[in-house]
């Protein structure tokens, strides 16, 4: 038997079909992990998780595509893969969406904003703390953005959920990390995805999704006794 597959760790990933969530779902497991992709876009994922699968013998990625604002679909994903999969060694929440405005936005954006951004990573950390507690070990990394550590004008409801899931975010920092759970947000400018391309600045001028993917290699390998409450990343040609 393939000791390196079956001794694998899980990933668990949202926001999994494309930009950020993409790249760091193919570089955990070009780094042997076994990694569960979420997002809503079933297509998408189904053709990430095939490629993904061709290049191991045994399945290392799964997928379960909804809504993570869903609290039923979180509920009966974490079901089926606790039950089936495992317990994820590592938590990504990384799906979000990003209405432009303050007010601008109408009070349905605004509240589909916070259920996405907030509470869908609220409904991950519910179904999945619980059975890192009893493992004694995890990673969570929660996707936040430098728009969770100042605000900006002409943003101000994408800033508002990040700055809640930064609060999120450092308030379980306290509470997981002496239970063994590190918790890091990693906080980026631009960086070149679709969610980035309204903005009209050319890709090659913003961080680019592998910058993201190495922060994460760079917290898994930090040692036991080292975790970065958050990563601020800036985007150098807007400094
Ligand atoms: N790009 C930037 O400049 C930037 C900067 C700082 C932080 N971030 C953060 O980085 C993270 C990833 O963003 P990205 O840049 O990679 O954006 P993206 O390319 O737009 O990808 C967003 C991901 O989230 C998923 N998603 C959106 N709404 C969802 C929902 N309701 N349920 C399930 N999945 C959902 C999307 O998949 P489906 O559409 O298939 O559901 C997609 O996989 C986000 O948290 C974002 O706020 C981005």
């Amino acid at each position: 038997m393939d000791n390196t597959e079956t001794m694998a760790k899980l990933a668990l990933i949202t926001g999994a079909s494309r930009g950020i969530g993409k790249a760091l779902a193919k570089g955990l497991h070009e780094d042997g992990w076994k990694v569960v992709l979420i997002a809503r876009n079933e297509k998408k994922l189904k053709a990430l998780a095939k490629n993904l699968n061709s290049k191991s013998s045994k399945k290392k990625a799964w997928i379960f595509a909804g809504d993570v604002s869903d609290r039923d679909f979180v509920k009966a994903s974490a079901k089926d893969i606790l039950a089936n999969i495992g317990t994820p060694n590592l938590l990504i929440n990384g799906a979000a969406i990003n209405h432009h405005g303050t007010l601008t936005v109408t009070h349905e954006q605004f509240e589909e904003q916070m259920a996405v951004n907030v509470a869908g990573a609220f409904n991950f950390l519910k179904a999945f703390v619980p059975a890192m507690k009893k493992q004694g070990s995890g990673y969570i990394i929660n996707i936040s953005s430098i728009a969770g550590k100042v605000g900006f004008a002409g943003s101000g409801s994408y800033v508002t959920t990040k700055f809640a899931l930064n609060g999120l975010s450092e308030s379980l920092f306290h509470e997981l990390v002496p239970e063994g759970i590190k918790v890091t947000s990693i906080c980026p400018s631009w960086v070149d995805t679709d969610m980035a391309a309204y903005s009209g600045i050319p890709g090659d001028e913003m961080i680019h999704v592998k910058d993201i993917l190495k922060t994460v290699r760079y917290l898994l390998d930090l040692g036991p006794n080292a975790v970065p409450k958050e990563v601020v990343i800036s985007c150098v040609p807007f400094v």
